[in-house]
């Protein structure tokens, strides 16, 4: 371990060194394990007598932040602290906070596919491969809209599954979604444009967006997707997640997605589509994502791998049109050049030889259990305060308040389910300007079933049925 030490200064050498290196282990910069420096190399980079390093190692030692290996070195202690009593450290470490939320028993919350589907196997032989490739091939600085191959087996994987109609060159691969609404937001979005996000909706898009400058204009969502009626005349951007509206779950309907292009056309607005979670399905005639529908060259359609594999690998693209791709990649370009080589080959290569197709068959039948389960539950259980909507794919449902049930009821339900061990997510938390104050937007409970195994799922629906039942008991 390089430790970097400073003999500057007046006063006893080896009282400096030993409080350097001691104030690193209590402060967990040297962690207990770390092998010391010999104390002739130290020495040697201070330009200090070996005689003065030692003085502060035999100190250490002394103190029980570190123990000497004959023959091996000096390494910190594994439970580092000074032997007599007294010592600046408490004795035991204060144990992390943990709150009851962290891992409901019952998890329901939206966000995280299960890491458990992950193709650990597959994924691991993939990035061996990568790994030496990409030191043969591509060591260097690559192409900023990602390697060609993952951009042509990206083409093949959505044109397949989504029917999203793109070559290689059409695609930027990103790290993530998010970035690749970024790189949007910096090309086609100046200081002060307005903006129009869906309410309730994705809060990283809209934050982001604000970010950039954008004045974000809150536009309502109903049972047909996003208000196209509502949205603001000067609108330049347009943000939607037209297959499964985030978080209320609703597919936007055909005659919307017409309407909506037909009112980007209008007013020469560019619609973002963001298709996140599509590709687990559950109805027999998935809809089109509206990039299929764009015959003018005003969608710029964004995919995601965080929900098909896991977010951990910052693994997404955009698919944009002609006229805006040259100032994409060049703005991928300047936000760090590209992302990571054998990640990108990794993916590629899982593409191309089946194994994502494969994962992605097998996933869907453990959420299509998992989702049926959760439906006939909300529907068997919940019935008297709840009304689910209808949503054909993705990995969470929502559930709109019933006549008689507002969203402080939602919240109060929410939190007494939280001490039954059950995580549910309110709508509110999604409103634009809405807080636990003053809650704004439609009321309802957004329920995810990335993190929950099948066989709790009746159980924690049971154990939610228990909440409204405490907080609004059914009317005789
Ligand atoms: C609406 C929406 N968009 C995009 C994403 C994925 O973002 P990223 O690809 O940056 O992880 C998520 C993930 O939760 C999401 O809910």
């Amino acid at each position: 371990m390089d430790v970097l030490v400073s003999v500057r200064g007046p006063g006893d050498i080896a009282a400096r060194i030993y409080r350097q290196l001691r104030d690193a282990i209590e402060d967990g910069r040297l962690r207990p394990g770390d092998r010391l420096p010999s104390s002739r190399d130290l020495a040697r980079d201070l330009v200090v007598a070996r005689n003065t390093v030692a003085t502060a190692y035999d100190a250490l030692v002394a103190e029980g932040y570190t123990v000497g290996r004959v023959g091996a070195g000096t390494f910190v202690a594994a439970d580092p602290r000074p032997s007599g009593v007294g010592g600046s450290r408490p004795a035991v470490a204060a144990s992390p906070a943990a709150p009851a939320s962290a891992h409901p028993a019952f998890d329901f919350r939206l966000g995280v596919p299960d890491p458990r589907l992950f193709p650990v196997a597959a994924w691991r032989r993939a990035m061996a491969d990568a790994i030496d490739e990409a030191l043969r091939v591509s060591p260097g600085y690559g192409d900023p809209a990602g390697d060609p191959g993952l951009r042509a087996a990206i083409a093949r994987h959505v044109g397949v599954s989504r029917g999203v109609r793109a070559t290689a060159d059409d695609i930027v691969v990103t790290a993530g979604a998010q970035q690749a609404m970024d790189l949007v937001a910096r090309v086609a979005v100046r200081r002060g444009d307005a903006v129009a996000v869906e309410d309730p909706g994705y809060p990283p898009a809209r934050e982001l967006l604000a970010a950039a400058g954008a004045s974000v204009v809150p536009v309502g969502v109903d049972g047909e997707g996003l208000r196209v009626d509502a949205l603001p005349a000067d609108a330049r951007l347009v943000y939607v997640t037209p297959s499964h509206q985030f978080p209320t779950g609703v597919a936007m309907s055909p005659a919307r997605r017409a309407e909506l292009l037909a009112w980007a056309d209008a007013h020469d607005a560019l619609v973002l589509e963001d298709d996140y979670d599509t590709e687990f399905r559950y109805a027999t005639r998935p809809l089109e994502p509206v990039v299929r529908l764009d015959r003018s060259g005003r969608v710029v359609y964004v995919g995601s791998f965080s929900k098909t594999l896991l977010p951990m690998l910052r693994l997404g693209f955009l698919v944009a049109p002609a006229r805006l791709l040259p100032a994409l990649r060049e703005a991928r370009r300047l936000a760090g050049w590209h992302g990571d080589a054998p990640t990108q080959l990794a993916m590629r290569t899982f593409i191309d030889d089946g194994g994502f197709a494969r994962h992605l068959r097998r996933s869907r039948r453990v959420y299509r259990a998992r989702r049926d389960r959760l439906v006939a539950g909300v529907e068997r259980d919940l019935a008297p305060w709840l009304r689910l909507n209808r949503s054909i794919s993705g990995l969470h449902v929502c559930a709109m308040a019933a006549p008689g049930v507002d969203a402080a009821d939602l919240r109060r339900v929410a939190g007494r389910a939280a001490e039954l061990g059950v995580a549910v997510e309110t709508l509110d938390a999604y409103a634009i300007g809405g807080d636990a104050a003053e809650p704004c937007g439609p009321a309802g409970l957004a329920m995810g079933f990335g993190m929950i195994d099948e066989p709790l799922i009746d159980e924690g629906i049971a154990l939610l049925a228990r909440a409204f039942a405490e907080i609004k008991p059914r009317r005789p």
